[in-house]
């Protein structure tokens, strides 16, 4: 049965009747029964009320209070609740004795096993399966931690803080750990690990002089592939250092890859635990793009040691209080080791393809949701992405220094304790003296505001004038919304390329070279403005909105060429190729001759090949909007097959006219030499290959043989999965031995088999269905492992336009019966695939009806997950 949820509400927020000061933990593990054992010292905040204590799936071996075993008439237990009916009015001493099962926790959250090795995950509410307790943030305890298990199938016991003690258990085959972590922390940063691990290590000196211990754990054999992390993790604590002032805390940091895991990875104190494809790299198993993301997450979650662990959230509703300013963070780390335009590209891209579509679709919510039936469903874009374009706008509207001044004061203000987004804005009013509370809108009303412009230049007077108007679609549960503070960051262009001084600006809202849009409509006229000007517009992706300039393609191509601004420049591009592609979808859907305009075509090979640019940022230029990107820019009565259709015609379009000069680029950029990581070669090989990819649109055996010959000559993963890639997702032929010789290649190693699968999931042909329902029985696949079902299920869904949106439907119909079983096992990581469904309202009807159709049939199961009932339910509505 449907496990009953009620809607948690914002509103509905209590102060806990209890504090819990210490937390005293002892583990004895074992795979199928482990006894934990949980002293808890509790402090009435209101004397005399029941404690209401959480649980989930444990079972209750004994219960005392100050070291005496209380009646079972003086409590209730359930495996979801421990209810105390009238504990003592005076702080006492409460002790748990819970038994778990590791090796059945199949969710993979509290305790379970992990290729046979002990791991958690709490965040946000696992906790409670390890043990009863007050899970929730707001409840802040220094936690000790001791652990016990067999010397030979766990030598490595690990724990938040610093290990106090540890040993052998005389006359046993047994040993044990002691950890203590003197941080006040909330439930969902506990972590324990233990198993058979290798052991990376290496040290780190503060800014103040400490020594600090780096450790990383992975599977035995696999140490070499951390060494990229490890270099990313000091590079991150410098980082911190310099940037924000935030120095480590503890006398050990601690890493532990994990093969199973949810998600990406976790924070917890002093011991973050990894998806290990977030850790292991080396040249032949991570392209380019995966030491990135490994550099990103290591920053990530040793970021939140201070914003998310020190200063942690009140309640899950301020989720993007840590989890937006950490991303934040995270970029502007990555901008700092690479180049920061570049990086701006590819952040925006990420908003765009993920933030965007839920945004405008039935799951949309605010950065910062007031209503919540499962909390797990809320690591969204938005709370992320979107939260940390918040933190970027706050940073733009107070400066480089009013906005290091308020991160100061929040700090200093809020060490040890759970907060608001209330007191994060306090934080930086209080610093600079602004007044935050219109920003504030951008926490609570949810969808992305449409900005348009509109410029008059009046060559008599010298004087520009630009309109902007702004206006927030509706959301689910937010019909009519007030204007919001949108930073517009702008130049205006003069026919030479340079950016147009004027006198003044009049009618309000302009510093230095950003408009505050704060106002439905607002007219700014600039004075003193000596020529006719194309202006630049939210340059650097000021702020999260879409904008209409209604510039004519010359005047886009004027920009694509000249904007000082790169990422500018980016979007100019972006824009010609999504009015294009939908100008092309439409006639491809009405049987129309092709309307494709060679001067973009031409003006992309231009900027390609001009080498006073960065490879990367051409590397940009060249990727083309893919399916998913027209979609969303078409926006309803979508048909995914006319969209493929018409990139095929563009494809084939640039392939002929600018084919030869691209294969020319990709050769001489593309033998970079013996590979390295860095930004600056990463940077070569996907100019190469994103000009490679562009010229295959004839299906030309020519092109498609260079491809090949790339493929089998390539002497690491970026090159080799580059050209693997265009072989499948054009559905070449050719890629059938070519995948079989990857497969092959990666026969032992899971994280190469993910790619593989992901490529035979996204091959854009009918036979597609059948070979992923294959696949799924296939060895190197399985139905307990997340990687490996997001690379191929997700794929499909995700990234296979055609086929998960085939006309007869059968897409999502493999796809629904898939979520079903899974969610029975594994209900966080169904709900997740399922969201791939947030676009089905802007289907054509055809394929609408059997989206919905499919989306009905697991509504209708009564055997749901609180997880997948919470998502299907909101798509539906
Ligand atoms: N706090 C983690 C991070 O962003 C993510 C954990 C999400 N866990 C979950 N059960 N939804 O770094
Ligand atoms: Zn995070």
């Amino acid at each position: 049965m449907t496990k009953e949820t009620t809607p948690v509400r914002l509103s509905d927020y209590r102060a806990p009747d209890y504090a819990i000061d210490t937390v005293s933990l002892d583990f004895s593990l074992a795979p199928t029964a482990t006894q934990v054992t949980a002293q808890l010292a509790m402090r009435p905040n209101t004397p005399g009320a029941p404690l209401v204590l959480d649980g989930d799936e444990v079972k209750l071996i004994a219960i005392s209070i100050n070291e005496e075993y209380i009646p079972s008439s003086a409590y209730e237990a359930t495996p979801q609740q421990l209810t105390i009916k009238a504990p003592p009015r005076e702080p006492f001493t409460l002790e748990i004795v819970t038994e778990i099962n590791p090796k059945a926790n199949t969710k993979l959250m509290g305790l379970y096993l992990s290729n046979g090795n002990y791991c958690t995950q709490c965040e946000a509410e696992g906790f409670r399966r390890i043990t009863y307790f007050l899970d929730r943030p707001d409840v802040l305890a220094v936690y000790t931690t001791r652990i016990e298990a067999s010397k030979a199938a766990a030598p490595v016991l690990l724990s938040n803080g610093n290990r106090i003690d540890g040993g052998d258990i005389p006359g046993t085959t047994r040993h044990f750990a002691v950890w203590h972590d003197p941080f006040p922390k909330p439930s969902y940063l506990f972590a324990a690990v233990a198993g058979d691990l290798g052991l990376v290590e290496d040290s780190f000196t503060t800014m103040s002089g400490r020594e600090v211990a780096l450790h990383i754990y992975c599977e035995h054999g696999k140490e070499a592939r951390c060494a990229y992390a490890m270099d990313a993790l000091k590079r991150s604590m410098r980082w911190d250092e310099t940037a924000f002032g935030r120095e480590y805390d503890l006398d050990i940091f601690m890493i532990v890859a994990v093969s199973d895991f949810n998600m990406g990875a976790m924070e917890n104190k002093g011991l973050n635990v990894f998806n290990d494809k977030y850790v292991l790299a080396d040249p032949d198993i991570a392209t380019d793009a995966d030491y990135a993301g490994i550099e990103t997450v290591i920053a990530h979650e040793y970021f939140h040691n201070w914003t998310g662990d020190r200063i942690t959230c009140r309640d899950w509703f301020q989720l993007c209080l840590k989890e937006g300013l950490t991303v934040f963070r995270d970029q502007e780390f990555s901008s700092d080791e690479r180049s920061r335009g570049v990086k701006r590209i590819a952040d925006v891209r990420t908003l765009l393809a993920r933030q965007f579509p839920e945004d405008a679709g039935p799951l949309a919510h605010p950065v910062r949701p007031e209503v919540y039936s499962e909390i797990n469903n809320f690591y969204t874009a938005t709370v992320y992405d979107k939260g940390a374009e918040v933190i970027r706008m706050l940073k733009a509207i107070l400066g480089e220094d009013g906005f290091r001044a308020g991160m100061d004061l929040y700090f200093e203000r809020h060490d040890g304790q759970a907060v608001t987004i209330e007191d994060f804005l306090a934080s930086f009013a209080d610093a600079t003296g602004k007044d935050l509370s219109q920003f504030k809108l951008w926490y609570s009303q949810a969808g992305t505001p449409e900005v348009t412009a509109e410029g008059r230049y009046d060559a008599r007077r010298q004087t520009y004038s630009l309109s902007l108007k702004q206006s927030i679609p509706p959301t689910p549960g937010q019909q009519t919304k007030s204007p919001m503070h949108i930073p517009v960051r702008f130049g205006l262009v003069g026919p030479n390329g340079a950016d147009l001084a004027f006198t003044s600006a009049t009618g309000g809202g302009v510093e230095d070279d950003v408009i505050h849009l704060t106002e439905a409509a607002q007219t700014i006229v600039f004075e003193g403005v000596s020529a006719p000007p194309v202006p630049s517009l939210l340059r650097g992706f000021s702020a999260p909105v879409k904008i209409a300039t209604g510039l004519s393609q010359t005047d886009q191509l004027f920009l694509l060429r000249t904007d000082a601004d790169a990422f500018n420049r980016w979007r100019a591009s972006q824009q010609i190729a999504i009015q294009t592609l939908i100008a092309e979808t439409a006639a491809v859907r009405s049987g129309a001759q092709s309307k494709l305009d060679p001067a973009f075509v031409d003006a992309l090979a231009e900027v390609a090949e001009d080498d006073s640019l960065e490879p990367a940022f051409r590397a940009q230029i060249l990727q083309l909007p893919g399916e998913a990107d027209i979609a969303r820019e078409i926006g309803h009565d979508v048909d995914p097959a006319a969209i493929a259709g018409a990139r095929k015609r563009l494809m084939a379009m640039v392939a002929s006219r600018i084919g030869k000069r691209l294969a020319e680029l990709a050769e001489r950029t593309g033998n970079v030499g013996d590979y390295s990581p860095d930004a600056a070669s990463a940077g070569r090989r996907a100019l190469a290959n994103a000009a490679l990819a562009l010229t295959v649109g004839q299906a030309a055996p020519e092109a498609i043989g260079r491809v090949v010959a790339r493929f089998e000559s390539a002497d690491n993963m970026t090159d080799r999965l580059a050209a693997l890639s265009i072989l499948a997702s054009n559905g070449f032929e050719e890629r059938i031995a070519a995948l079989e010789t990857f497969q092959d290649r990666y026969r032992d190693d899971p994280l190469g088999l993910d790619k593989w699968l992901m490529l035979e999931a996204v091959v854009p042909l009918e036979t597609t269905l059948d070979r992923v329902k294959a696949l799924t029985t296939h060895p190197a696949f399985s139905l307990t492992n997340p990687n490996r079902i997001r690379a191929l299920i997700g794929g499909f869904a995700g990234s296979n336009q055609t086929q998960f949106n085939r006309p007869d439907g059968a897409g999502y119909d493999f796809f629904a019966d898939f979520v079903l079983d899974l969610d029975k096992r594994n209900p966080q990581t169904a709900a997740r695939l399922l969201v791939s469904f947030r676009s089905w309202k802007a289907l054509e009807a055809g394929r609408r009806a059997l989206a919905e159709k499919a989306l009905r049939r697991i509504a209708a199961s009564d055997s749901l997950s609180s997880d997948t009932r919470d998502i299907v339910t909101r798509t539906l509505a």
